[in-house]
């Protein structure tokens, strides 16, 4: 399968999908990175592994739906099957979401329903919360809010800053978003009605 990445950063999670799509029996390969900011690292990371990299801007468009519509063609050029989002920090229009429904995932850095939005691990730590996680998922209009597939718990500890316990959500995050975009390419997972299923079988 056509795996499209897109980020805005750092890119440790496109760094995992380049690495678990090096072995010779996944299912899927990157085509493209594409990134809002120039500056992007995940851009760096794209070209060291021989995948075209492209820096699309948003601030010269005059509108969020027009930005949209130029990253739609900007992806559709590379005819992919699965378009995978890794810390792209822009709201995506109710049109961009629609014209890649199904086949549109996210990792959100909490334990979703939980701390939709910024600031994930700081509200767990807040909060008093004992465990923390990540959850990878469809996008729907909802922001945060589609169809959850896989989620993977950490401990807080008491003595936890952000910092600490954004890293070890890193660590589940570099472990299961391969595995569910593996899944997805072996055809195994889909969303149905704002459901999501995998075999089959309602998650
Ligand atoms: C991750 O924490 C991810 O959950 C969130 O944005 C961050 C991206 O990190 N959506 P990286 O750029 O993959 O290192």
């Amino acid at each position: 399968s056509r795996i499209l990445v897109l980020i805005s950063g750092s890119g440790s999670n496109l760094q995992a999908l380049l690495d678990a799509s090096r072995a010779d029996d996944y299912p899927g390969e990157v085509v493209a990175v594409i990134a809002n900011k120039a500056d992007a690292y995940g851009l760096t990371r794209a070209e060291n592994a021989g995948v075209d990299a492209i820096a699309l801007s948003h601030t010269s468009f005059g509108s969020r739906e027009a930005y949209d519509q130029a990253l739609i063609e900007k992806i559709d050029a590379y005819q992919p099957d699965l378009v995978v989002l890794a810390g792209f920090m822009r709201i995506l229009t109710p049109g961009f979401v629609q014209h890649y429904s199904g086949k549109l995932l996210n990792i959100h850095p909490s334990l979703l329903p939980k701390y939709q939005g910024l600031n994930t691990h700081q509200r767990a730590i807040d909060a008093g919360d004992r465990e923390h996680g990540v959850s990878v998922h469809f996008v729907t209009e909802e922001l945060d809010g589609g169809p959850v597939i896989l989620q993977a718990k950490v401990p807080v500890f008491p003595e936890d800053q952000a910092s600490d316990l954004a890293s070890r959500v890193h660590e589940q995050e570099h472990r299961i978003y391969p595995l569910v975009v593996k899944w997805f390419c072996q055809q195994r997972l889909c969303m149905l009605n704002d459901q999501a299923l995998l075999d089959n079988q309602p998650l």
